[in-house]
Parts: C-alpha cells; structure tokens; sequence
C-alpha cells in the first residue's frame, strides 16, 4: 500500500522523520537548504501534508498551485506565516505549537530583559577588546531588574510566564496591557495588575512585548511610543519583527532617548535593519526564546503528532481553523 506523501521543509530531529516515516512517504530537507518559492511549491506536489517552521509562507498562491495539500503543521506558537483565512477557504487545515514552548520561552525573555539592563553582552564585548585596563565606580552601570515595574504587552501564555518570573523571583511590579484583560484568579496568581499600553510605556522601567503578529499589531511600539517611555527604561521584544519600528528603535537607542534594548526578533530576518550594529545599547540575539533541545523537541514532535493525528485519525491536536475538519 502507498502511503501519504508529506513533505518536511527544513533539517530537524532525525527520529522525528523516523516516526513520520512510519506512516508517511516522507521527503525531508536534511541539508536544510532555503528554498525558493518555485521550488517550495515543486516540492509540494503531491504532498497532502507540510512540516514547516516560522521561516515557510503559506499563502493563496502556495495553496493554489498545491490541491492536494490537506494540512501544514507549525513548527512554532506563532503562525504569521500562514494566511489562515485562505487556508479555510481551500479547505487546509493549519495547527501550531503552542504550550510546549512557554516556559522555556518566558526563561529567555527574562534573560533578554536581564542581560540588557545589566549590559551583560557590551560589557563583555568591552573585555573581550582588552578594553579593561581598571575598575571604576559607575562602570557598566545598568539598571535594577529587583524592584522594579515590569510592563508586559502581550498577556498570553508566555506573557503570563515572564509575570510570574518577574513578581515570585524578582519582586517586581507587573503591570499589562493585552487585548482582553485576564480573570481575576489569573491576575493574582501572576501578580500583575491591568493597564492601558500607554500607562505601560509610561511607567515602566522594562517594557516586553509579547505579542502575536498581525497586520492590526505591525509596529505596535514605533518613534511615538518610544517617546512615551522613560529615558531609563528598556525595551524588549521577543514577540516577533515588525512588532517594532526597528528604524525608529535603532534612532531612539543612538540618541539615548531610552537606555537599551533587547531584541530576539527583527523586521525581515534573518537580515536585519543595520543601524542596530551600530548602537551599543542592543543585546541581539538570532530568534532563539524557544532554543532549548527539549523544547525544540516537544515543538518538533507537536507538529509532527498533528500531522499524523490529522491525516490518520482525522484529530489533531492543535488546529488552528478546526472548521475545515470534517466529519
Ligand atoms: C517562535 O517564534 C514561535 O513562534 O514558536
């Protein structure tokens, strides 16, 4: 018997190929080669299912020229790379990774945020440069993480995550602004107290964002939110690029406007804006929050399981747009 074609469209873990291989004919990417859209869309056909990560777009034309797709599975939380809408219209189902992720993400945020107000990464760029020649009193100073306010936009799973780092571990003041406020029980167990996005911005002294990206969330922090931040405050995104004007960032950091930056994730990585290299006052790290072997490894067989749920037994585990499932 013939089995189901799928195609995995980046390199990951070898027994997660194998335990695709068990009831798939599976054409994987081992050498993990970026491939061109003609070349993404060759390689689809035939194929009833996709593994992508947060690097494949999924969109009409893809879903076009692919009739036999029934299912692409997310290798990530975060799904801005599938037009979800058109994936509905054709009758595609999508699914995510959420859950699996969120602890070993909110470690990340929390150490972004650390290493940016205590200037882990230029202090260290400035011994490694043999620059430390004597100590002195205000070298390297930064700001205080225990104390002080912690504003989260963005109140989700990962969101609540870096509330409950901040308030349990650091005695911080949480405030958030999200979409909808949270149930009263939630609030206190993350110790976090709602407020408006300027009153975060306003009041501050680390700002995180952790929102989902959508046309309606493209620079949700830009040159007038910045404006509104305190001069000593930092800002950290391990949301997603174009969550923040990174021009306008890159701008405010060399003019001092705010005191630094921590940023995971950029406007059309893996390039980014260059004006960033040129500030010191940005920790920049390759969109990693979710780069722990476990964690990749439970996001890789998440995707993997809605894939063989889906295309099996008609039931995966996290879909997206559930309304295409049918029967
Ligand atoms: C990572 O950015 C994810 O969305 O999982």
């Amino acid at each position: 018997m013939t089995k189901p074609k799928v195609l995995v469209a980046r390199a990951i873990f070898p027994e997660v190929i194998g335990k695709l291989s068990q009831h798939f004919d599976v054409e994987s990417n081992p050498s993990d080669e970026i491939w061109s859209k003609p070349d993404f869309i060759a390689k689809l056909k035939g194929k009833v299912g996709v593994f992508t990560t947060g690097s494949e777009r999924i969109d009409a034309e893809v879903l076009a020229a692919s009739p036999d797709l029934k299912i692409c599975a997310n290798m990530a939380v975060g799904y801005n790379n599938f037009d979800v809408d058109a994936m509905t219209a054709r009758g595609v189902l999508g699914t995510n990774a959420p859950d699996v992720l969120t602890e070993t993400t909110a470690d990340f945020g929390f150490a972004l945020l650390m290493a940016t107000a205590r200037r882990v990464t230029e202090s260290e760029h400035y011994l490694r440069a043999g620059l430390w020649t004597k100590w002195s009193f205000d070298m390297f100073a930064g700001s205080d993480i225990h104390g002080s306010t912690l504003g989260i936009i963005g109140m989700g799973r990962i969101g609540q995550g870096i509330a409950r780092r901040g308030a349990h571990g650091f005695g911080m003041k949480v405030i958030y602004h999200n979409r909808s406020r949270l149930d009263a029980a939630t609030e206190a167990e993350c110790k976090a107290t709602y407020a408006s996005k300027e009153e975060v911005l306003k009041t501050s002294d680390h700002v995180v964002l952790v929102v989902p990206y959508s046309p309606q969330s493209h620079h949700t922090i830009g040159a007038a939110e910045i404006a509104m931040m305190k001069p000593t405050a930092n800002l950290i995104n391990i949301a997603r690029g174009g969550i923040v004007d990174d021009a306008a960032l890159a701008v405010a950091l060399k003019n001092r406007q705010i005191a630094a930056a921590g940023l995971d994730v950029f406007e059309g990585e893996p390039k980014l804006n260059p004006a960033l290299l040129d500030v010191p006052n940005v920790v920049l790290t390759p969109h990693i929050a979710s780069a722990t072997i476990p964690t990749r490894k439970a996001m890789a067989n998440l995707a993997a399981d809605n894939l063989i749920g889906y295309l099996t037994k008609n039931k995966p585990l996290t879909p997206l747009n559930p309304q295409v499932i049918k029967g």
